[in-house]
């Protein structure tokens, strides 16, 4: 079975590019059916045109409120068939609502290291040191200015509280001595690219109950 996938945008769309690159590849069986973004006139719509993938641009500062734009982008998901829904770098929180329409369905690729379990307030880094967890917008700023010597990127479940679902894959990221904001975004993006699919193919062995 091809599985129809729905991709959340904000921004560059490096890892939407990943996952139509894992899919032209055949390394994932399946079909992204729709981009959706909340800004228009970014790289990432232009990634998904070019792939021949249909895109669509819903502007917040034209709906009422939070829960009428979640449900049109329910609607819109809904309306292609789409079976999982990928945040990918996607900068907007999503509502009870949107979540309710794709149960367990939402996963979400986050640049930081989150723990398995959700309630935990720290982890425990590959050189045997503790850090605490960086959740929300700023998780590469954040991981930067606490001086710790690792971070990563996490694929996890969407649940209603914000980076805090059920982990899928992750990855470490060693950070270097004279890294910037910039430069160990870069070195976590290449990261992601590779987890993205790996985390969407634990998704469809965990959920779909494929081998
Ligand atoms: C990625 O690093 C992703 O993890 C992050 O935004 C970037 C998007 O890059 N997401 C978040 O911070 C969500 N809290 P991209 O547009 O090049 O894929």
């Amino acid at each position: 079975m091809t599985l129809k996938l729905g991709v959340l945008v904000s921004g560059e769309g490096s890892n939407l590019q990943a996952v139509i690159d894992a899919v032209r590849d055949k390394k994932l069986n399946a079909e992204i059916v729709l981009v959706a973004s909340d800004k228009s006139e970014i790289p990432a719509l232009k990634k998904a045109e070019k792939a021949g993938i249909p895109y669509k641009t819903l502007n917040p500062a034209e709906f009422s409120d939070r829960e009428n734009y979640d449900q049109t982008l329910a609607h819109e998901f809904l309306k292609h068939q789409v079976q999982l829904v990928v945040l990918a770098g996607f900068m907007r929180i999503l509502s009870a609502k949107f979540l309710a329409c794709f149960p367990d369905a939402v996963i979400n690729i986050h640049p930081s290291l989150l723990p398995d379990d959700a309630e935990k307030e720290e982890i425990t880094l590959p050189d045997g040191t503790i850090s605490r967890i960086f959740r929300g917008k700023n998780a590469v700023n954040l991981a930067l200015e606490a001086g710790v010597s690792w971070t990563g990127c996490t694929v996890h479940l969407v649940t209603e509280k914000v980076d805090q679902g059920p982990v899928l894959a992750k990855k470490a990221v060693p950070i270097l001595p004279h890294d910037t904001v910039l430069s160990l975004h870069s070195r976590i993006k290449e990261e992601e690219h590779h987890l993205l699919p790996l985390g969407i193919q634990e998704w469809v062995k965990k959920m779909l109950k494929v081998c």
